[in-house]
């Protein structure tokens, strides 16, 4: 099946026409920025705009980057405030005309990488951890998502692990990647000592520089980078929404 996929992240918004069953991207991505502050109105607005752009007419999958359940954001996450308790689902439906599935944007390239990457026929627990302006996650069990999990929001010092060992943080502070790495292998054994996890598969920009911090990190649990690597987010969506309409 064809699906419109579309990634809303904190600095982008992207989409491409994907067929669902191979995970191919059928079109070239076409990418926007955020608008800032990234309020309801003016994020829906883009996704119309990338609609627009495909001259779509069909199913569209979207990854949003806050919690969610069923939809409804239940915090702004690192958009706005103001999304919290917006149904996404519904707005975007509303502004496009179109039916929309809304997961949760580390869900959807954990879906990606499960169906067609470094996840594919991995059975046991699978924690998919995307490192990109805030912590991501994405859990399976044998193949099956466990969806809406939060591992960017387990506290260290009070606050969000995020705040200290996300992509954007390692930018902010101009850490080297040693540095950040150290910081990651704090996160990633606390997250062994709480999931006791098969294996670790590192998603979003982080995943192409692995090579990188990759010797810094001490755990048992296997670690790998994610396959699908950019284009994760915007597959995963559309596979999200084939999983509905089927
Ligand atoms: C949000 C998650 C999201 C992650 C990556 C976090 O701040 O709480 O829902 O998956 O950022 O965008």
């Amino acid at each position: 099946m064809q699906i419109l996929g579309i990634d809303i992240g904190g600095s982008g918004i992207k989409g491409a026409i994907v067929d669902t069953t191979t995970g191919d991207l059928l079109t070239e991505k076409f990418r926007l920025p955020t608008p800032r502050p990234a309020l309801p109105g003016e994020v829906a607005k883009v996704v119309h705009q990338i609609v627009d752009h495909f001259n779509w007419k069909g199913e569209v999958g979207a990854g949003f980057p806050t919690p969610l359940s069923h939809g409804k954001c239940l915090s702004g996450g690192n958009l706005h405030p103001d999304w919290k308790g917006v149904q996404a689902d519904e707005l975007f439906r509303s502004v496009t005309g179109l039916e929309f599935t809304v997961i949760n944007d580390a869900d959807a390239a954990a879906e990606a990488e499960m169906h067609f990457g470094a996840g594919k026929g991995k059975d046991g627990l699978v924690a998919v951890i995307t490192l990109g302006t805030g912590i991501g996650s994405g859990l399976f069990f044998n193949g099956a998502l466990i969806p809406n999990s939060e591992l960017g929001h387990v506290t260290y010092k009070g606050e969000p692990f995020e705040k200290y060992a996300a992509d954007s943080i390692r930018k902010k502070e101009d850490l080297s990647y040693t540095k950040w790495g150290k910081r990651l292998n704090k996160y990633f054994k606390h997250i062994e000592l709480i999931l006791s996890p098969d294996l670790f598969i590192i998603g979003g920009g982080a995943s192409k520089k692995m090579d990188k911090f990759k010797d810094e990190i001490k755990i048992r649990t296997r670690i790998i980078p994610a396959e699908n690597k950019n284009e994760a987010g915007i597959i995963g969506a559309a596979v999200g929404a084939f999983d509905e309409v089927k």
